[in-house]
C-alpha cells in the first residue's frame, strides 16, 4: 500500500517541524514569563551571576570533552601505542580527577559565598511584609496595618524588605524570579527571606512547590515602587474600603453583605468580615482574578462569582446561587474597591 506513509519516515520528516515548533514556543514564553536570567533585584542578581557562571563552565567542558573524543577517534592507533607505555596516566589524573576537582569545588564555594550572602537577613528596621500561602492564593499583610490584601504586594524600590512567610495548610513556595530565589513555606514554621528590587515595576511571583490542582494557579505580583507610592499603598491598605457611588454599586454591597460572600470574605468598613477566602476591600485594582487564573474585568469576574469552579476547578470557593439581575450589580461593586 503506498498511500500510508511510513511511520519512521514521517516522524523522521516531522522532526524538524517539531524541533520549530519547540523553539517558537521558548522564543513565546520569553514576552511574558519572568526570566530568572533577567534580574531586576539583588538575590536574583546573584542566582543569575551564578547561573552564568554554571553555563560558561559547562561549555567549556563540553567543548574540552569533544575534542579529546575526536582526538581520541582521530588518532587511536597511535594512542594505544602511548598507553603501552604507560605515558598518559599524568593525562588522566589532571584532567580526569584534578580538573573537575578543581571545577567542583570552584562551584562549590560560589554556592556557599551566595548562599550566605542571601542567608544575612535583612538590614534591621527594613520594612516587613507578611505573606501567608492558602491553597491556592497569597494572604498579604503588614504588621501595624489594620487591613489585608491578596495575591498583590508592593515593596519600596530599592530598600531591603523583609518577607515573613507562613502557610495555613501544605508547603508552598516563594518565588520572584526576577527579584528573589525561592523560599519555601513550611506548615508550623514562621520563615523569613528577603528582597530588593534594583528598579521599579511589577513582577510577577509563583509558588514554586507543588500544593495540589491549582498549584500552576497560585501566581502573585510584587509592585516595586518609589518610596511615597508605597507609604500610600499602606495608607490604603490601612483604610475602609471606597463606599458605593452609583445606585448599582449600593444594590451590589446589600447584596454582597446579605448572601453568603460575606460569609468567606471580608471588605474593610462594612459588616463582611468573612476571613476564610482573600480580603477583596481593594480587589476592583487587582491584576488578577484566581491568583493569575483569568484577568480581572468584569466578564471574567461574573463567570468567577457564578461559578469559580469553571475557572479553576477545586477552589475553595463553592458556587454561588446568585440571582441573574443581581450580577451586574455585584460585578459594579467589586470593580469600583480600588
Ligand atoms: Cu502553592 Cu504550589
Amino acid at each position: 500500500m503506498e498511500t500510508r506513509a511510513d511511520p519512521t519516515t514521517r516522524s523522521q520528516r516531522l522532526a524538524p517541524v517539531a524541533v520549530l515548533g519547540g523553539v517558537l514556543a521558548l522564543a513565546g514564553c520569553s514576552g511574558q514569563a519572568p526570566s530568572a536570567l533577567d534580574p531586576a533585584g539583588t538575590g536574583a542578581g546573584r542566582v543569575a551571576d551564578l547561573w552564568w557562571v554554571l553555563f560558561w563552565i559547562s561549555i567549556a567542558v563540553f567543548v574540552e570533552v569533544m575534542v579529546l573524543l575526536a582526538w581520541a577517534l582521530l588518532f587511536r592507533r597511535r594512542r594505544d601505542a602511548r598507553v603501552r607505555h604507560g605515558q598518559p596516566l599524568r593525562f588522566v589524573v589532571v584532567a580526569g580527577a584534578g580538573v573537575p576537582l578543581v571545577i567542583l569545588v570552584t562551584v562549590y564555594a560560589l554556592g556557599l559565598r551566595d548562599l550566605a550572602a542571601l542567608g544575612d537577613g535583612p538590614e534591621p528596621g527594613a520594612t516587613t511584609i507578611e505573606v501567608t500561602g492558602h491553597q491556592w492564593w497569597w494572604e498579604v499583610r503588614v504588621p501595624g496595618v489594620a487591613g489585608a490584601t491578596a495575591n498583590e504586594l508592593h515593596i519600596p524600590v530599592g530598600e531591603q524588605v523583609r518577607i515573613r512567610l507562613r502557610t495555613v495548610d501544605v508547603l508552598h513556595s516563594f518565588w520572584v524570579p526576577q527579584l528573589m530565589p525561592k523560599t519555601d513555606l513550611i506548615a508550623g514554621e514562621v520563615r523569613e527571606t528577603w528582597l530588593r528590587a534594583e528598579r521599579a515595576g511589577s513582577y510577577r511571583g509563583q509558588c514554586a512547590e507543588y500544593c495540589g490542582t491549582q498549584h500552576a494557579h497560585m501566581a502573585f505580583l510584587v509592585v516595586a515602587e518609589p518610596r511615597r507610592d508605597f507609604d500610600a499603598w499602606l495608607a490604603r491598605l490601612g483604610s475602609p474600603a471606597a463606599g458605593p457611588q452609583t445606585d448599582a454599586q449600593r444594590r451590589g454591597q446589600q447584596a454582597f453583605a446579605q448572601g453568603s460572600c460575606a460569609g468567606c470574605h471580608a471588605i474593610r468598613g462594612t459588616d463582611a468580615n468573612g476571613q476564610v477566602g482573600p480580603d477583596l476591600s481593594d480587589v476592583g485594582a487587582r491584576w488578577s482574578i484566581g491568583a493569575g487564573a483569568v484577568p480581572n474585568d468584569g466578564g471574567h469576574l461574573g463567570g468567577w462569582i457564578a461559578n469559580s469552579q469553571t475557572v479553576k476547578p477545586g477552589n475553595h470557593m463553592p458556587p454561588q446561587p446568585v440571582p441573574a439581575a443581581q450580577l451586574p450589580d455585584l460585578i459594579a461593586y467589586l470593580q469600583s474597591l480600588k
